[in-house]
This record gives C-alpha cells, structure tokens and sequence, in this order.
C-alpha cells in the first residue's frame, strides 16, 4: 500500500477568469476534472490512498470525489483556512496519512500532467534509501520553474526556486512537480505556519546533508499552469500523446461528450473536447480548444487553441485564437479578438466591438478593444 498527497489548494491566478468559480486541478481537462487524470495515474502504479491539501474553493473537490470509492482510490481531505504555501500543505496534510516512519510517500502538485513512471520513482526512492527523490525534467526556458542541479549520482546539488537573474540559470533541469519523501522527512517540517518546500525545505534538506534525490524523465511533461498550457494539455490527451485512464470515451481528433450536440456542418479538429450540453452550430471551425459545459459555438465560428467558459455563447463568424473567455460571457457576432486575451466572466461584448483588423464596421484594435475594455475584459 502506498499513500499520496496531492497539493491542491492554490488560486490558479494565470488561469483567471476559468478559476473564479472552480479551482485549477477541478477545471475540466480531456472531459474530466484535471485532477481524475493524475489520480488515476496514481492509481494505476499502485496508491491506495490519496490525502486532498485543499484550501481555494476546498469543497468543490469534496462534492466531485468524495471519498473515492468511485475512483477506485481512498481519498481524505485536509483544509488549510489559511494557505499555507505548499510546504505547509504537505505537513498538514501529513495528519492524514497511516503510514510508518521509514514509508515512502509520494506528493503531487496537482497540476502535471505526465508520462512519468510513479511506481519507479517510488522504488527507486526505497531502494537508494533517500530522504526525498524529486522527478526532474528538462525545458527549453527554466525561469518560470524549480532549477535543480544533480551530480553524475543524481544527488541534488542546489534547488533554485524561479531564478531571477542570467547566472542562476544554471541548468535546465527543473523539478517537475512529483516527489517522494520518507515519512519522517514530512513530520520535521515545521507546522501551523506558510512553508514554501521549494524556497525551504529542499535547501535545508540539502545545508543539512539529507539524501535528496532528482531523476531526470524524458517522458511527456506540462505544467498546465497557464491557458496556452491548459489548451495544450487537454488536446494532447485527446490525441493521445500522453496516456491517462481517465479520458473518457473514444477519442480522435476531438472528444464529444455525452450530451454534446454538433452541427454536421461544422470541423472539429486538434483534439477539442466539446462538453455536456454545449452546442456547436453550421460552419464553426473549432482547433485545439475547450469547449465548457453549456456553452454555444455560433455558425461559422472560427475557435483557435483557446478556452470557452461554462454557459458563455460565441456569436456567428465571430474569430477567437488562444482566447479564455469566462463563464457565462457573450461574445456576440462578428468579432475578431486579439491573440490572448481573457474576457471576465458574465460580460457582454456586442456584435462587431473588437476587431482585429479595420473593416466595415469595425475599427483598429486598439481603439475598439479599449472600449471594450471598460473594467471588465481583461486582456493579456
Ligand atoms: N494546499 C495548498 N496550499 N496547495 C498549494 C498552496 C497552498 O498554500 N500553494 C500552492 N499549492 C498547490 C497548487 O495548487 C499547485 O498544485 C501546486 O501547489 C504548485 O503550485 P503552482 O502555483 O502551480 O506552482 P508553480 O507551477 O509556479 O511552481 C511549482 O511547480 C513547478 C513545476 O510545475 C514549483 O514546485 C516549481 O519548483 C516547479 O518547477
Ligand atoms: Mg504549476
């Protein structure tokens, strides 16, 4: 038996307006809640039980999951009232766990979607005998991460938490979000206030000469932390680049869900999801996007790499292209938004305000799009 837990509890503050109403790991990825994927990959390699460190919007995870016998996988809940940054979770939530000193436990942050093998990375912890083993990956740009040199044995050598100036970046190895630590490793963090385990614990484990373990994986990896990486991660499980057993339904080029309705007339494509009750109409083109629960597609629609809110409706020939519109906002007919932007929930943007281009009825998109603006679209 092994047991988990898995950090839930933060504002997912690049992903606004989509967690205004639902927490990150809870917004719904390849047609289930983020987190269903990574608790079924747990699952899969072996983990009995799974402590939820909940604090932003903790009940939604209690309604959805609830002591997941339905997931085949035992879960508990620990609230912070206050959020005690992801150290701090982790020894809260240790008051969950039943395992012994000398166990190992795995601890997710959860928003990774990953090839990883977790059963390895375990084993590979109790084997050497390590204080923690963290799962390393490397990137192209490291500065939004975790930096985490190791020697030819794979013993960490520093942990730089996201680097600020051109000589930190010292490698591109970063720490990827999943780790191991013996138990007792878990009951010396300090408790009852914030704890940031990158900016404290893991260099106090290392000052201290605690065996602290990074295993560089070359298998698929993405923090979906951002909208571009939220799109990106949905799709990619839909196209099947990256295993879960959580992806309902048969996929293709896009997963329509149960309840979905699809004109015939109009192309999905890219690994889109269409959700429960959303309506795509005649003509609409929709790439690499997500569509939420409710929501409407208008004719001749073109929906690029971007996200559409629960209830928001897209009007006729209206363009949008790495766009996150918000729950229950309207764009109506004939507008063509900027690459990026974000539109708050609830708002009404008339037909033909933003255009991107000038054209009858439109104007340049500086002018309309701050017009538009007026306190409540956001834009990137
Ligand atoms: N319970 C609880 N309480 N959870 C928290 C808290 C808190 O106070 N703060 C953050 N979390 C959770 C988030 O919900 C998320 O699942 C996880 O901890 C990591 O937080 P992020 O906000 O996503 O951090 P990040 O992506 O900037 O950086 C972290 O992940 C990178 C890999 O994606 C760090 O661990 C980096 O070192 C790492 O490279
Ligand atoms: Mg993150």
């Amino acid at each position: 038996m092994t047991e988990a837990i898995m950090l839930v509890g933060g504002q997912g503050t690049r992903l606004r307006p989509l967690t205004t109403h639902t927490p990150k790991p809870m917004l719904p990825v390849a047609g289930v809640p983020f987190i269903a994927h990574q608790l079924a990959r747990a699952a899969a390699a072996g983990v009995t039980r799974v402590v939820l460190a909940t604090s932003y919007l903790a009940e939604v995870f209690e309604e959805h999951f609830a002591d997941g016998s339905p997931y085949g996988i035992e879960l508990v809940y620990l609230t912070e009232v206050e959020p005690l940054g992801t150290g701090g979770a982790i020894r809260n939530a240790a008051a969950g766990l039943t395992c012994g000193p000398d166990e190992p436990v795995l601890i997710f942050n959860g928003d990774i979607l990953s090839g990883l093998d977790i059963a390895g990375l375990r084993d590979g912890h109790v084997a050497a005998g390590a204080d923690v083993t963290l799962h390393l990956t490397r990137v192209e740009d490291p500065r939004a991460f975790g930096l985490v040199p190791t020697d030819e044995d794979g013993r960490v050598l520093e942990f730089l938490e996201k680097p600020e100036t051109p000589e930190q970046i010292v490698t591109d190895q970063i720490n990827a979000g999943c780790y191991v630590f013996t138990r007792s490793v878990i009951d010396r963090i300090p408790a009852g206030r914030p704890v940031s385990v990158e900016r404290e614990t893991f260099p106090e484990l290392l000052q201290t000469g605690a065996l602290v373990r990074g295993v560089v994986d070359t298998s698929y990896w993405l923090d979906l932390g951002t909208p571009a990486a939220f799109v990106r991660g949905s799709a990619d499980l839909v196209l099947g680049k990256v295993d879960s057993p959580a992806v309902p339904g048969p996929t293709g080029d896009a997963l329509l869900l149960d309840g979905a309705t699809v004109d015939r007339g109009a192309v999905l494509s890219c690994g889109t999801v269409v959700a429960a009750g959303a309506v795509v109409r005649a003509g609409a083109i929709v790439e690499g996007s997500v569509v939420l629960p409710g929501a409407t597609i208008g004719a001749d629609a073109f929906v690029k790499d971007s996200i559409v809110g629960a209830y928001a409706t897209i009007g006729a020939r209206t363009s949008l292209d790495g766009a996150v519109i918000g729950d229950g906002a309207t764009v109506e007919a004939d507008n063509e938004l900027p690459n990026g932007i974000r539109i708050a929930c609830g708002v009404l943007l008339p037909v033909g305000a933003v255009r991107t281009t000038a054209g009858p009825g439109g104007c340049p998109a500086g002018q309309s799009t701050a017009a538009a603006v007026h306190g409540s679209v956001l834009q990137q």
